[in-house]
């Protein structure tokens, strides 16, 4: 069997420290930002109108699978609005005076980006819920009768919180954002936009062709499609003279095992076990991340947005489903397990 790194997958859509904030392929401003139209133009009216009233934007709720730019979005909504950009994950806020030293020390108009925001702790929470309605913060010193509560007023901020599931959110707080966007997987055409632009920042020579390669293959996810781009780079550098085209990268991602399509092992992995263990389904969520070694929501939000995008799984109640598609891809004929010891196609 072929070995299998999970943690260091090329198509993962976690955050590496080459993704880092400083990244210079990040857009700054909405006009530099490719894709995500709709959520654009609704986006720039609230800024337009929130500056015209010389207040702070309404807080902002951004969801969709990662890797999408959320927090390059986020950082765009701060430097339009001109005002300071703080940012802070849910699993880093551990106790209420966490939050409560992050918005005591915000100005006016200032954007607190607030990542996997369904990972907040309930007592964090519960805090940030007057922060956000009345811009201010009730702090509790010491239990029961000695209790002493210091009534903290707050500068008025805008939160944007990020999360890949809206409905992972408790009904309080996500009542309390006044504009909620959700991000959808980018097409072909934009992910090409987007690697173009970002081989012209890094002074890398692309053809258009080469540029919609790595899109096609990108699963429809920016962060995907900079860093695959980055190791094409390389493989065009060292087998092209530097020069990104079709046959190129279409080289290099085969050599790095990511398919036509941006499968790579561990997606083949899953929808084959699937498919020759049972029967292509409905296979329940736990067992399917048992089978690639995964946690359930890794399988929820990773790997599943892109596979149902393209047809290849569906969700039932049931359990999850492996669709025709998904077998021509991988040369098995529909309503066929393949017996064992079938020489594998990967
Ligand atoms: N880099 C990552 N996401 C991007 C986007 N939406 N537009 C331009 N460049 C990007």
């Amino acid at each position: 069997m072929e070995e299998m790194d999970y943690e260091n997958r090329l198509v993962s859509m976690e955050f590496l420290p080459e993704d880092d904030g400083d990244n210079p392929l990040r857009p700054r401003t909405l006009d530099e930002y490719i894709g995500q139209q709709k959520v654009k133009d609704n986006l720039k009216v609230y800024i337009d109108a929130a500056k015209m009233r010389k207040e702070a934007l309404d807080h902002v709720l951004l969801y969709g699978p990662p890797g999408l730019g959320k927090t390059t979005l986020a950082a765009i909504i701060a430097n339009e609005m001109g005002v300071n950009f703080r940012i802070t994950s849910g699993p880093a806020l551990e106790r209420p005076g966490d939050l409560a030293a992050l918005l005591t020390n915000m100005d006016e108009g200032d954007v607190l980006f607030i990542d996997e925001i369904h990972r907040l702790p309930r007592t964090v929470e519960e805090i940030l819920y007057p922060a956000m309605e009345d811009f201010a913060i009730d702090i509790i010193n010491g239990k029961g009768q000695g209790a002493t509560s210091i009534h903290l007023p707050l500068q008025r901020f805008t939160l944007i919180g990020a999360t890949t599931r809206a409905g992972q959110l408790s009904a309080p707080l996500r009542d309390r954002f006044g504009v909620v966007l959700r991000l959808e997987l980018y097409t072909p055409e934009e992910l090409g936009a987007i690697v173009s632009r970002s081989a012209r920042i890094l002074g890398a020579a692309i053809t258009m062709d080469g540029a919609l390669e790595i899109a096609s293959r990108s699963r429809g996810t920016p962060r995907i499609a900079n860093r695959l781009l980055k190791r094409v780079r390389d493989f065009a550098l060292v087998l092209n003279h530097g020069e990104i085209d079709e046959e190129t990268a279409r080289v290099a991602l085969a050599r790095m095992e990511v398919d036509e399509l941006g499968l790579d092992l561990v997606d083949r992995r899953m929808l084959r076990a699937m498919i020759e263990h049972y029967h292509g389904g409905p296979v329940g969520l736990e067992t399917v991340a048992a089978v690639v070694g995964e946690e359930a929501v890794t399988i929820e939000d990773v790997y599943e947005p892109y596979l149902m995008q393209i047809g290849f799984l569906s969700r039932t109640p049931r359990g999850r489903v492996v669709l025709p598609a998904a077998y021509d891809h991988l040369g098995i004929p529909y309503g066929e397990s393949p017996a064992g010891g079938q020489q594998s196609l990967f």
